[in-house]
């Protein structure tokens, strides 16, 4: 059985503590954890950027090297694009998303993480999920698909699909992992950055749904 890493010392936070404040106790026990071997090559466990009161929440794989060292999740190349690619639909990466990777330290020779890593570091993501109560999560690549939703089939079969999560209404959605984009270069019709477009603009739907009704 893999014991919980967190022992959560949230729930004594007071009642007024804000996302942020309980998010900052469960990454301080982050960067403690040697529930794993992966703690033994990390310069920092990286727990997350962005925005923890925004309804939209991005897990990705874990972090490579310049995560490793700046201790900010998607800051290299792919991390780059995903900046891009977010604000091609108007996404703040500061403002308007949480973003956060299925493991907190960085996997050697930037390999996926195996399942037992996953597993260990599995209640720090969850906890991540209960505080910040995203209404959509988006998983980029099949790492994170298969952590949170348990799907091992290909990608290309179910991304830019909403599924049910064990997260309350929240609503979780794969999408092609911005590493995988960076090999193509084509934007053509049914390439893979076309789909990721695709993608987008559902969920910049989606957030324009939730704002109007909001806002009603
Ligand atoms: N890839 C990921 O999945 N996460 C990061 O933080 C960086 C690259």
């Amino acid at each position: 059985m893999v014991v919980s890493p967190t022992n959560a010392p949230v729930d004594s936070l007071p009642e007024t503590a804000s996302k942020q404040d309980c998010l900052d106790v469960i990454a301080q026990q982050a960067a403690q954890c040697s529930q794993c071997d992966l703690h033994t090559g990390r310069t920092q466990s990286v727990f997350s950027d962005g925005n923890p009161e925004a309804p939209l929440m991005l897990i990705g794989e874990g972090p490579g090297q310049h995560e490793d060292e700046s201790g900010i999740p998607f800051v290299g190349r792919a991390g780059q694009l995903l900046t891009q690619i977010l604000a091609s639909v108007d996404i703040d990466r500061k403002t308007d998303i949480y973003i956060c990777n299925i493991v907190k330290c960085r996997p050697p020779q930037n390999r996926a993480p195996v399942p037992e890593e996953m597993a260990r570091c599995f209640s720090f993501l969850e906890e991540q999920i209960r505080i910040v109560q995203p209404k959509y999560i988006l998983l980029a690549g099949a790492t994170a698909m298969k952590g949170v939703l348990g799907i091992k089939t290909g990608i290309t079969k179910v991304r830019g699909q909403w599924f049910d999560t064990p997260y309350g209404n929240a609503k979780a959605m794969p999408i092609f992992h911005p590493s995988y984009l960076l090999r193509y270069g084509s934007k053509e019709k049914f390439t893979p950055k076309w789909f990721m477009w695709q993608d987008m603009k559902e969920v910049r739907q989606v957030l324009d749904e939730l704002n109007s009704a909001s806002n009603a």
